[in-house]
């Protein structure tokens, strides 16, 4: 079987980006690949965190994953702390990447530009990191948003760059991106992403925002003032809620232009927002479900991290020999 690897961040609440942008494309991968949905507490800590925030997301994110549909027996679910071959393997990747590289990363510049105050050496290594992540697992593909495609790219180039020194150590990872959903804009500025980081509460749908929220978030959503519903990149507000309707009710975007020929943007955006809090509410039912149920989720996390660190160490042990550590006796 094929492997499968991808990861989210514990930092900050999962929004409607991260779910149709990457957890939905998920749930049915584990028929063809060996996969492995990682929550990555690691490159959290990139930015300053407080300890019991940190693991209290941690912990809420893992049970998203297994709320949202991601059978934890036959995906591998775990936290990346629980498994230290990632650090492992990232100080090794770390000496087979250039400083020039990693300055041309936008999400690092990105990054420290809004923390300028703590710009520490995390941050800039932040995508060996991710690429020792997916090579650990010899992953052939990585189910992503647009936006991780540059880390992506590099973590193909360190890849060849190592095989080209060593032989075929690494599998070279291909992306997958969705076709529509890979980049679910922000409600109140459509030219920006969606993002879990954004101050303004109402340009996010969180997962767990109650059907009043949902609804209410899309009736303020910003459009434009033609009223017409059409596809297009001068309509990116319309174009995000139609790309929004057309994920959360399995149509492709013609069919939803055609449902809401001649209909105004006021019926339009009421839709969407049902479309959505549907799409929510069994989500956070199961979520309510796995809190109750501590000792289930913990079994999980332990049986899965054995799983992740059994894999995680024969890559590992494959390296440290091809860079000439010595064995163990
Ligand atoms: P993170 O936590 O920012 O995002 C998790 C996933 O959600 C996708 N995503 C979106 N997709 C569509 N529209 C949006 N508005 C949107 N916002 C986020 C992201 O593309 C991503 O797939 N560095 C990664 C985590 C990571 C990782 C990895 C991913 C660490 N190691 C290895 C893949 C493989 C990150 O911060 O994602």
């Amino acid at each position: 079987k094929k492997s499968l690897f991808s990861g989210m961040q514990a930092t900050g609440n999962l929004t409607l980006g991260n779910y149709l942008g990457a957890l939905n494309n998920w749930l049915t991968l584990n028929e063809e690949y060996e996969c492995f949905y990682c929550v990555v507490d690691l490159h959290s800590i990139t930015v300053r965190q407080d300890p019991a925030e940190l693991r209290k997301r941690a912990r809420a994110l893992l049970t998203l994953y297994i709320a949202a549909g991601l059978d934890p027996v036959k995906n591998c679910i775990y936290y990346q702390s629980h498994v230290s071959g990632h650090a492992e393997l990232s100080w090794i990747l770390n000496c087979f990447t250039y400083m020039g590289e990693l300055n041309r990363m936008t999400q690092f510049k990105d990054k420290a530009a809004k923390h300028s105050d703590n710009i520490n050496a995390g941050l800039f290594t932040y995508p060996v990191l991710m690429a020792a992540d997916i090579l650990l697992f010899q992953s052939d593909v990585v189910p992503v948003g647009v936006d991780q495609k540059q880390h992506l790219e590099i973590t193909r180039d360190i890849a060849e760059r190592f095989n080209s020194i060593y032989g075929d150590v690494f599998t070279i990872p291909e992306p997958y991106i969705g076709k529509v959903g890979a980049k679910i804009m922000s409600l109140q500025e459509p030219s920006k992403k969606m993002s879990k980081s954004d101050e303004n509460v109402n340009a996010s749908i969180y997962l767990m925002d109650d059907p009043d929220t949902v609804i209410r978030k899309f009736k303020r959503a910003v459009t434009d003032s033609d009223n017409q519903i059409i596809y297009s990149d001068d309509k990116p507000g319309i174009k995000n809620l139609i790309d929004i309707y057309s994920l959360t009710n399995n149509k492709t975007v013609e069919e939803v232009v055609k449902e809401f020929d001649g209909k105004g943007y006021g019926d339009f955006k009421m839709a969407v927002g049902e479309a959505v809090a549907s799409v929510l509410k069994p989500i956070q039912t199961r979520v309510a479900e796995l809190n109750k149920d501590k000792a289930y989720v913990d079994s999980i996390i332990k049986t899965n991290a054995e799983k992740a660190n059994y894999y995680a160490t024969k890559t590992l042990r494959k390296v440290q020999k091809k860079v000439g550590f010595p064995e163990k006796i």
